[in-house]
């Protein structure tokens, strides 16, 4: 049953008929935890989780994804599987339990204290434990097991997702070759790809390339990170890289590198009524005339200590603000383990007590607050209306490889009344060139962009807004998954044989 308005849906239905559609990823869409005597759903705050489930929702597969939640192995049947969503089953989730050691080296260490800073250049030193990269080559021979191999005539179609699994495709091609499984394998990296000097700092750096090299197809964001990738292959590996098809080829297999811009579910929000939004006004104290929104997880690349401190300059600059512009950020906790995520939750805290110190004001029954420091997670529902709320958001990435929280705003507005404030060092500035364009690095340019984005006449906020909403309606999830599905199947280029969205 086709839930969205989209015309090619069929036809890829089609398609993808007899293939069995299996993704990788380390965030599971579903996370179940004890909290007190019941079990909760939980779902995560992760771009590939938005982006990949209502694809999956659609047309079914299996998912197969670390058990991250302490209840997720109570939930789950002798194969460490259950149907989701938990409310109207659609697809299969198979979870794989890592030991505390696994994912300490794996996970936090070797995926996010060594290749999250190496390719997000934000000036913090990645790490490169030997210990940790042993775990992470172990995790990744883990996960190849576990995947189904299909060995009738189609095959299956293997999605792997991001920095967690560099060395499964290799792993799954051994495999595969011993089956004579003819499945496909595609990788997508969702965050950026640094340039060759920087990727050598990575002690393992042709061990992960070789890795890669296992698929048919490696997928980024922007094609720019695709050139850095074939660059990065040029220098280290003894492999032909055609520049004019865009691959690589080693040992006789021939890998396509491609940009495939990542996009949301283009399914219909349902609109907040003025009394609505003011309850949410009430929820949370929030007394001002103008809110900016933003909506993070707690991470040092998303600039969020500069964006605090361009809330700031604005009142210090543009005084005429006090009083009446309060930013809302939603931070959702995340690696809270390791050592500079804890820092950066410590240095964002206490830059919003000195903000909310200096510009604070106590009213007759309120107080007014320049920034609400929200440090929770929020379900989508919430995060929905916030977004309309917001007469602003800010998306103040330091290196972001997409960020579709920029998306996510575009599609809630209603009256297209919104403004964008867009870091450009997102992938999402190469798309949505009608939002305000800044360096967050530049405090100064921040805050002048809060003061002009909060004075941009309605006419024009609806004029770039329509444009972006265009965008993020056309280049949404299901065209992201069915551009790489069909290079996969086909080994051609997609753009131009792809039909247009609705
Ligand atoms: O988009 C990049 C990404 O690392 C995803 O892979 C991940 O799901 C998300 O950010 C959130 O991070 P984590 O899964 O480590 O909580």
């Amino acid at each position: 049953m086709t839930q969205h308005n989209l015309p090619w849906i069929d036809s890829f239905r089609e398609s993808l008929e007899n293939h069995q559609l299996i993704v990788i990823s380390n965030r599971e869409p579903y996370i179940h935890q004890r909290k007190g005597d019941q079990i909760e759903v939980v779902r995560p705050a992760s771009g590939l989780v938005t982006a990949l489930e209502p694809i999956l929702r659609e047309f079914g597969g299996l998912w197969i994804a670390h058990a991250s939640g302490s209840s997720d192995l109570e939930t789950t049947n002798a194969r460490g599987e259950i149907d989701v969503p938990p409310s109207q089953p659609r697809y299969t989730l198979r979870r794989v339990s890592l030991t505390q050691e696994e994912e300490t080296g794996y996970y936090y260490g070797f995926a996010n204290e060594g290749l999250w800073p190496l390719c997000h250049l934000v000036h913090h030193r990645p790490i490169f434990r030997v210990s940790d990269w042993a775990q992470y080559q172990s995790v990744n021979q883990r996960f190849a097991l576990s995947v189904p191999l299909d060995s009738t005539e189609k095959g299956s179609l293997i999605l792997i997702q991001d920095y967690h699994f560099a060395l499964l495709p290799r792993h799954l091609r051994h495999r595969m070759t011993q089956s004579q499984s003819p499945s496909r394998i595609g990788i997508f990296w969702h965050i950026p790809w640094p340039n060759p000097e920087a990727f050598g700092i990575c002690p393992w750096n042709q061990e992960l390339l070789k890795g890669m090299l296992g698929s048919d197809v490696i997928g980024f964001h922007t094609q720019y990170h695709c050139n850095n990738f074939l660059e990065t292959c040029n220098r280290y590996l003894e492999a032909r890289i055609d520049w004019e098809r865009f691959s690589v080829t080693m040992d006789h297999q021939e890998t396509l590198v491609r940009a495939f811009p990542i996009g949301i579910d283009p399914a219909p929000v349902r609109t907040l009524d003025p009394n609505e939004v003011e309850a949410l006004k009430r929820k949370y104290q929030i007394h001002a005339e103008v809110v900016a929104v933003g909506v993070d997880r707690l991470d040092y690349t998303k600039g969020l200590v500069e964006r605090v401190e361009a809330v700031e300059r604005l009142l210090e600059k543009y005084p005429h603000y006090r009083g009446r512009f309060s930013l809302v950020q939603m931070g959702s906790p995340t690696r809270t383990q390791i050592p500079a995520y804890r820092a950066l939750a410590e240095q964002l805290r206490s830059a919003v007590e000195r903000v909310n110190q200096r510009f604070s004001e106590k009213r007759d029954s309120s107080v007014y607050r320049p920034v609400i420091f929200l440090p929770e997670h929020h379900d989508w529902e919430e995060i929905q209306y916030f977004y309309q709320m917001g007469d602003l958001c800010l998306v103040t990435s330091l290196h972001d490889g997409m960020n579709l929280v920029a998306k996510e705003y575009i599609w809630c507005q209603s009256a297209e009344r919104g403004a964008l404030i867009l870091s450009k060092f997102t992938g999402a500035s190469r798309e949505l060139t009608e939002a305000l364009i800044v360096n967050p690095y530049s405090i100064e340019e921040l805050a002048d962009a809060i003061a002009m984005a909060i004075a941009l006449p309605q006419a024009e906020r609806t004029r770039r807004m329509t444009a972006m909403k265009e965008k993020v309606r056309s280049q949404n999830a299901f065209r992201w998954a069915f551009s790489q599905i069909h290079t996969l199947l086909t080994g051609i280029e997609t753009p131009g044989s792809l039909p247009k969205a609705s």
